[in-house]
C-alpha cells in the first residue's frame, strides 16, 4: 500500500505544468506537491502517476516517493487565490501526494543520467505511451546531481477510451510508439539492453503488485469493468499484453 497521510497546509501552487500541482505540508511533517483529483482529466491521472511511477521505480529509475494524501476542506478557506481555491474545493478526499524535492531544477542537459538511466526511461516511455517527456516538457528534475522522472499523468492513455469504447488490451499491446522527440535521446546508451533489463524484472506478478498500489476509489467504472477488481484486472491486462508483444511496438524504436 502507498502510505497515507494528511495535508495540514497549503503553501503555494506550481504553475510550469498545466495541472496546477500544489506545495502541500503534511501530518508526517513531509512537504509534497499534491496533484489534484479535480484537476483537468481527473482521477485517471492519479492512476497513470501511480501506476507508471511505480513501474519506473521497479526499473530502477529515480521517481520520488509517493503516498496518498487526505485533503480536509477546511484547507480551501485560507487559500485567497481564487483558481486555487477552486481545485481544492473540487478535490475533497484523497489525492495524490509525491515528495517534494527542494532544490531541485528542471532538466537542461547539463547534467545528463548515464547511457543506461537514459534508455531506461525511454524504454518505460515508450512501453507506457508516454508523450511528456521531450525538450518542450522534459518532466525529468535533477537533484543531489541525479536524474529523477516525474510527471506520469498523461501515460497508459488507453483508460481515457474505457467510457465510451470499453476496454481493449489488444489495441494498446501493438500500438507503436515515436521515440524520435524524446528528450534523452541523444544521450540513451543500448535500447536493446533496457529492454532485456524491462523483462526480466517486470513480471505479470510485479505488474499486479504494481497495479494494486492504486487506491480502490480512484478506480472508476466504465462498461464491462463494474468494480475495482475489475479495472485493476484490466490494466494489468494492458500491461502484460504490452509487454509481450513488444516486437510490435519496441522494435521500430529500438
Ligand atoms: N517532486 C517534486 N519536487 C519538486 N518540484 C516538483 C516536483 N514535482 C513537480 N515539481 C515541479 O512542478 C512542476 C509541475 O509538476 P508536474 O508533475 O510536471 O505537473 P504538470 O506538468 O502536470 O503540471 C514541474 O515541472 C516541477 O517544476
Ligand atoms: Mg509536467
Amino acid at each position: 500500500m502507498l502510505p497515507r497521510i494528511t495535508a495540514t497546509r497549503f503553501v503555494t501552487p506550481l504553475r510550469e505544468g498545466g495541472s496546477l500541482p500544489g506545495v502541500v505540508e503534511a501530518s508526517d511533517d513531509g512537504t509534497y506537491v499534491v496533484k489534484f483529483r479535480g484537476a483537468g482529466q481527473g482521477l485517471k491521472v492519479l492512476v497513470a502517476e501511480v501506476i507508471v511511477g511505480e513501474l519506473a521505480r521497479r526499473l530502477g529509475i529515480r521517481v520520488p516517493d509517493m503516498a496518498v494524501i487526505d485533503m480536509p476542506t477546511a484547507i480551501a478557506r485560507y487559500e485567497a487565490d481564487e483558481e486555487v481555491q477552486d481545485l481544492l474545493n473540487a478535490s475533497p478526499g484523497t489525492n495524490l501526494a509525491v515528495d517534494f524535492l527542494p532544490g531541485s531544477f528542471g532538466y537542461d542537459g547539463s547534467r545528463p543520467p548515464s547511457a543506461e538511466e537514459a534508455a531506461d526511461i525511454m524504454w518505460l516511455d515508450a512501453f507506457t505511451a508516454n508523450v511528456d517527456r521531450t525538450w518542450s516538457n522534459p518532466n525529468l528534475l535533477v537533484w543531489h546531481r541525479q536524474v529523477w522522472a516525474i510527471d506520469h499523468g498523461a501515460a497508459i492513455f488507453f483508460h481515457h477510451s474505457w467510457p465510451s469504447r470499453g476496454a481493449d488490451a489488444g489495441r494498446f499491446a501493438g500500438q507503436p510508439f515515436d521515440l524520435s522527440e524524446h528528450v534523452l535521446r541523444d544521450v540513451a546508451g543500448d535500447l536493446s539492453a533496457a529492454h532485456e533489463r524491462a523483462v526480466a524484472v517486470l513480471t505479470p506478478e510485479v505488474i499486479a503488485e504494481v497495479v494494486g498500489l492504486v487506491p480502490d476509489e480512484w478506480l472508476e467504472a466504465a462498461p464491462g469493468l463494474d468494480d475495482p477488481d475489475a479495472v485493476r484486472t484490466a490494466y494489468v491486462d494492458h500491461l502484460v499484453r504490452r509487454l509481450e508483444n513488444a516486437p510490435a511496438w519496441w522494435e521500430a524504436v529500438s
